[in-house]
């Protein structure tokens, strides 16, 4: 999505707690003992003109729990998807399994209803960025490449991730594209430390993508997850290094660049205000992880 703010570094100047006090996390462990060095190192970072999360977007360990129960969902929800996806089958049909199945774990499917949504699933087939509504009238057919993203609430905490799936066998182009946009999540994926930025993150996605001849798209991006199906920051797939936000223990986000064959240029839908296709009809690739930042590197939460 496209629309959120991040916070400036001036944002991070929170008082306390005094350090003999209980951290502001709920650990029940001292300030001291706790947040208080992670928290002075941010400042510092701040102080420096970075842009730095605020308390709200670094989670507790009992919520990262929380997410990471929600994404076991997700990705069982994904791996089903898989074994069923075939030629044949309505994007309408992969939708109804994912709600039935979400329901089974008592969780539900947060795309229903977000915003309007009409359905729990997104289905993206060829040149659809995202935001694919699944329906009745889009019949899979060998050699399409599809999206299926997926995003569960369960006990109040959000995941999403997404995966491709080719139908059959398909051309050595939409192949290639579905390679190098996982490539790119993966190059993403390994750029995930604290104290590095988003923007290095970043920079390893569109770069890995300009080596292999795609593009990688500006306007919509990730986001923040968890307590909210999305949350700050957003997260380009496209600054330089050095740019955007620091990354910091217990930040919890999405890697899902959207990676296309030809042309960074995307329009949406008018008749149904979702779905965004590429300008110039060529095929579009994206996979997607719910990742928290840890001590010294990342866990995917959600796949
Ligand atoms: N994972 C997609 C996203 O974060 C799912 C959107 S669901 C929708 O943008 F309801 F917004 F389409
Ligand atoms: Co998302």
């Amino acid at each position: 999505m496209d629309h959120w703010q991040t916070a400036d570094g001036a944002s991070f100047l929170h008082k306390g707690p005094e350090r003999n006090d209980p951290c502001w996390c709920g650990s029940g462990k001292k300030y001291k003992q706790c947040h208080m060095r992670m928290d002075e190192r941010i400042r510092q970072y701040a102080l420096e003109g970075h842009m730095v999360p605020d308390r709200s977007m670094i989670k507790t360990a009992a919520q990262i729990e929380g997410i990471r129960e929600s994404g076991k969902i997700n990705t069982a929800l994904l791996d089903l998807v898989a074994e069923r996806i075939h030629a044949g089958m309505t994007t309408e049909e992969i939708d109804r399994l994912v709600e039935e199945k979400t329901r089974a774990f008592g969780a539900v499917p947060a795309p229903l209803g977000y915003e309007g949504f009409p359905k729990s699933s997104c289905t993206s087939i060829n040149d659809q960025v995202c935001h694919g509504i699944p329906s009745e009238k889009d019949i899979l057919k060998e050699g399409d490449i599809v999206n299926v993203d997926l995003s569960t609430i369960y006990r109040g905490y959000f995941s999403d991730s997404s995966r491709m799936f080719i139908i059959g066998k398909t051309t050595p182009e939409k192949d290639r594209l579905v390679r190098v946009a996982r490539e790119c999540m993966e190059a993403g994926i390994a750029q995930v430390k604290p104290w590095q930025f988003l923007g290095d993150m970043a920079d390893a996605v569109n770069r890995h993508a300009k080596e292999n001849g795609c593009s990688v798209v500006v306007d919509v991006g990730g986001h923040g997850v968890g307590l909210e199906f999305h949350e700050e920051p957003f997260v380009s797939y496209v600054a330089p290094k050095g740019t955007e936000m620091l990354m910091v223990p217990g930040m919890v986000f999405t890697i899902e660049p959207m990676v296309n064959a030809g042309t960074a240029e995307i329009c949406i839908d008018d008749e149904n205000g979702w779905t965004i296709y590429t300008m110039d009809g060529k095929p579009s690739a994206q996979w997607e992880v719910t990742v928290a930042v840890t001590e010294d590197g990342c866990e995917i939460l959600a796949w």
